[in-house]
């Protein structure tokens, strides 16, 4: 029979135990599209349905947990995640994360597909993170937030988030083919539609530099715990004066560029 009510992060955190006999030394989350860290060693794969209890419902992502090797060290590899514009409540959204600070993983690496603000931005930069604002207003019912317009952006400081910017400022000096990490504020909106022109002028009045429709509730979820976490966009498109859609092609090559380096840059930073 097909499960589809999540379970509670204690019985997620038994059957990852029961999975794997070593606390993974880092947990990654692949957002849409982003396919990168493949065939690790001794790796087992695990669907979300068997894990937590339910499957996301967004096309691009496959909903599965990876178990393996990374240069020794065991890591998770989540790809896909739970939305709150897919009527996913707070909860559910953050199970996952819950479940990776319960499960004991002292390090989470957050990935995701933005669009760019910032007008210097290009199809397939990655940025990394370095703040947030919050535009999901989770509990407005419940707690009477004041607008996400007035609150300022949430910093993002962790030992792991300074090393993957240091591994990415190294990639880029020693390779001329690894563009430069750009960073900067991350907006997180509910979606699941992209944004009007307004939205787009507004959150550049708020100086985000890149916006999406995830990874807050993860980042929002660790704020405190022993698990620390870094977090990083790729640029899918981004939001000029007068938005030209590229070619197909051209975003597709873009795409595959920016897993590349993705890659690199995970798979680099996790093995220092
Ligand atoms: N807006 C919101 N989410 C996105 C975008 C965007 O422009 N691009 C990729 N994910």
């Amino acid at each position: 029979m097909t499960a589809h009510k999540p379970k509670s992060s204690i019985e997620v955190v038994a059957h990852l135990r029961n999975a794997s006999l070593v606390t993974p030394s880092a947990a990654i989350v692949l957002g849409s599209g982003v396919n990168v860290l493949e065939n690790l060693d001794e790796q087992k794969s695990y669907s979300f349905e068997e894990v937590f209890g339910i499957s996301p419902s967004v096309a691009g992502h496959s909903g599965s947990i990876t178990i393996g090797k990374l240069d020794g060290k065991v890591v998770a590899v989540m790809r896909g995640r739970f939305h709150l514009y897919e009527g996913h409540d707070w909860e559910t959204v953050t199970l996952p994360t819950r479940a990776m600070i319960e499960w004991g993983v002292p390090t989470l690496i957050l990935t995701n597909a933005a669009g760019g603000i910032n007008t210097e931005f290009r199809v397939g930069d990655l940025m990394h993170i370095t703040a947030y604002r919050d535009h999901l207003n989770p509990k407005l019912a419940e707690t009477g937030l004041m607008p996400a317009v007035s609150q300022p952006a949430q910093e993002c400081k962790s030992a792991i988030a300074s090393k993957l910017q240091q591994v990415g400022d190294e990639l880029a000096s020693q390779n001329g083919k690894f563009r430069p990490m750009r960073q900067g504020t991350y907006a997180g909106l509910l979606g699941p539609t992209y944004e009007t022109i307004a939205e787009i002028k507004m959150l550049r009045k708020l100086n985000s530099d890149a916006v999406g429709m995830s990874t807050v509730p993860e980042l929002q979820t660790v704020k405190g715990t022993k698990t620390e976490a870094a977090a990083v966009s790729v640029i899918t498109n981004v939001w000029t004066d007068d938005v030209v859609l590229e070619g197909h092609e051209e975003v597709l090559r873009a795409a595959k560029e920016a897993s590349e380096r993705l890659d690199l840059l995970l798979r680099t930073a996790i093995a220092s």
